[in-house]
């Protein structure tokens, strides 16, 4: 029988080491190791992201794919291990945070890494390593401190960057704006059937209808190396609106009101694909059709941002029988200004009035897909139509939380948004006649094209509240917070068909602390 040793100071040691030998042996080290890629064949082909700051950390984005435009990337149905780096020098000489992680199959082999106990309100670098091949170098940031008193915030929003209707020029001066955030607020695919006539570029693939084909199809957009500068530059917060799934879907629903079940089928894909290919946290990874988009953004004491989801829950369109089919403009009738609407189903709008009534922010963005104030077409026989894909479709939505933001005396509050394919600018008010509690800021489209300029001015004429409507020019939003004032800027690019087009601010505006009420700069 063997003797139990004694515990001395020499066992305790040796336990110990022991143990640390354990911790320090990763558990994904059996994971098997994919071969040398080989030459030409970048694993790093999708560029690198980060996004979702936080006080003390963030998500550090890449996805292997040294195929990009196959299903599986041109990789083996295997985990496997990436490691990473964050500095606080470019030059990767002050390393902070370092690790493996793995690449796995079943999340396309995308990497989604949350480095934490990082200092808040500074910059820093990061990199990944597969294989010996090394990514591009990403910058990124923390948070300020909750609370602190931060001086600036300059962020930029963009949306709808059809593939095929241009190229990515915006982004090149998207990222000489050096912002501090980028806020990409839907349409970053399509989801239609390639184009070979009238297009800039084609898509690569069928239209996608399971994870494979909406895998290739974000595959296509992301190799484009002004959307990964752009990525690479700051870190992104985003949300989608339905191109990442089916054009004007809402709910279980597309725009031709088909079976609910098999359109939950493919938003599963849909979600998968969007996750896999976005800096977000895992908690966001959806779980079948479900996935949780809408979240908060502290920024300091200066600024408070909701990233809403108005597609995933919204009511369905009203005023049209099922028969109708797709169409957005819609007549007016009672079911659109019930009450019990809601364009982002209950349990977002509680949470959403609550976020609001708890801010102590000196500004609050809300940062959400489709045009937000009142806006209505009149036809030749004085018959009003509105539009189905945004507020309109459920203003009794809107209307509680403009009067949420004057009832708590929310400070400040604004809206950023896409969808529409036009720089617009407009008063925000909870219901016509009342007074303007906010003002609106639509950045335009950052390639997919939009209507005529009679259709512009019709807008302008016929909804006076709307002080700038012009979707005949492509670019982005830029926003300039301080504390006495923020600066809006429309930046619209000349040519959308070259990648080296220069830029211009089609408009500036100014909010001043307190002031509501769009006004030009
Ligand atoms: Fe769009």
């Amino acid at each position: 029988m063997a003797a139990i040793p004694p515990l001395s100071r020499r066992n305790l040691i040796r336990a110990a080491a022991a143990v640390a030998a354990n911790a320090a042996t990763p558990w994904f080290a059996a994971a098997p190791v994919w071969a040398q890629p080989r030459v030409g064949e970048d694993p790093f082909s999708l560029g690198v992201a980060s996004g979702e700051p936080t006080p003390d950390g963030m998500v550090l984005w890449t996805r292997l794919a040294p195929k990009p435009l196959d299903p599986d990337g041109g990789l083996p149905a295997e985990a496997l291990p990436v490691t990473w780096e964050l500095a606080e020098d470019e030059g990767f000489k002050r390393t902070v945070a370092k690790g493996r992680t793995l690449a796995r199959p079943e999340l396309g082999h995308s990497v989604h890494v949350e480095p934490v106990g990082l200092e808040p309100g500074r910059e820093y670098f990061y990199r990944f390593a597969f294989a010996g091949a090394a990514s591009p170098v990403g910058r990124t940031r923390t948070a300020p401190a909750p609370g602190a008193a931060v001086q600036r915030l300059r962020y930029a929003y963009g949306s709808c960057q059809k593939y095929e209707s241009g190229l990515y020029g915006a982004y090149a001066h998207l990222v000489a704006d050096a912002p501090d955030l980028v806020f990409f607020l839907g349409d970053y695919i399509y989801e239609g059937n390639p184009k070979t006539s009238g297009v800039v570029r084609s898509h690569k693939n069928p239209e996608p209808m399971d994870l494979a084909g909406y895998r290739v199809r974000y595959a296509t957009y992301k190799t484009d190396p002004l959307l990964q500068a752009a990525h690479a530059c700051a870190p992104w917060l985003v949300t989608w609106d339905d191109h990442e799934v089916a054009n004007d879907y809402g709910d279980d629903r597309d725009q031709d009101f088909g079976d609910p079940w098999a359109f939950l089928r493919r938003r599963a894909a849909a979600y998968q694909a969007y996750y896999e290919h976005m800096p977000l946290r895992a908690a966001q990874i959806p779980v079948g059709p479900a996935m949780m988009l809408h979240r908060t953004l502290d920024w300091g004491s200066l600024a408070q941002f909701q990233i809403l989801d108005d597609r995933q829950y919204r009511d369905a369109r009203p005023c049209l029988g099922p028969e109708a089919g797709r169409g957005k403009a819609i007549p007016d009738c009672d079911e659109r200004r019930a009450a019990t609407r809601s364009h982002l189903g209950r349990a977002q709008e509680a949470w959403l009035l609550d976020e609001l009534s708890g801010s102590r922010a000196r500004w609050n963005v809300l940062a959400q897909q489709t045009l937000f104030g009142a806006a209505r077409r009149i036809n030749g026989e004085g018959q009003a139509f509105y539009s189905a894909d945004g507020w309109e479709n459920a203003p009794a939505s809107r209307e509680r939380i403009v009067r949420r933001w004057a009832e708590a005396k929310v400070s400040n509050p604004f809206v950023i948004g896409g969808d529409i394919h036009t720089f617009a600018a407009g008063d925000v008010r909870a219901a016509p006649g009342e007074p303007v509690v906010a003002t609106e800021y639509v950045g335009g489209s950052v390639t997919s094209s939009g209507g005529t300029p009679d259709s512009d001015r019709l807008t302008r004429e016929q909804n006076p509240d709307i002080g700038l409507f012009n979707s005949q020019v492509r670019g982005y939003g830029l926003v300039e917070l301080s504390a006495g004032r923020a600066d809006v800027a429309f930046r619209a690019v000349k040519d959308v068909t070259d990648a080296r087009t220069p830029i211009a601010d089609l408009a500036k505006f100014v909010i001043e602390d307190g002031r509501a009420g769009l006004t030009r700069a």
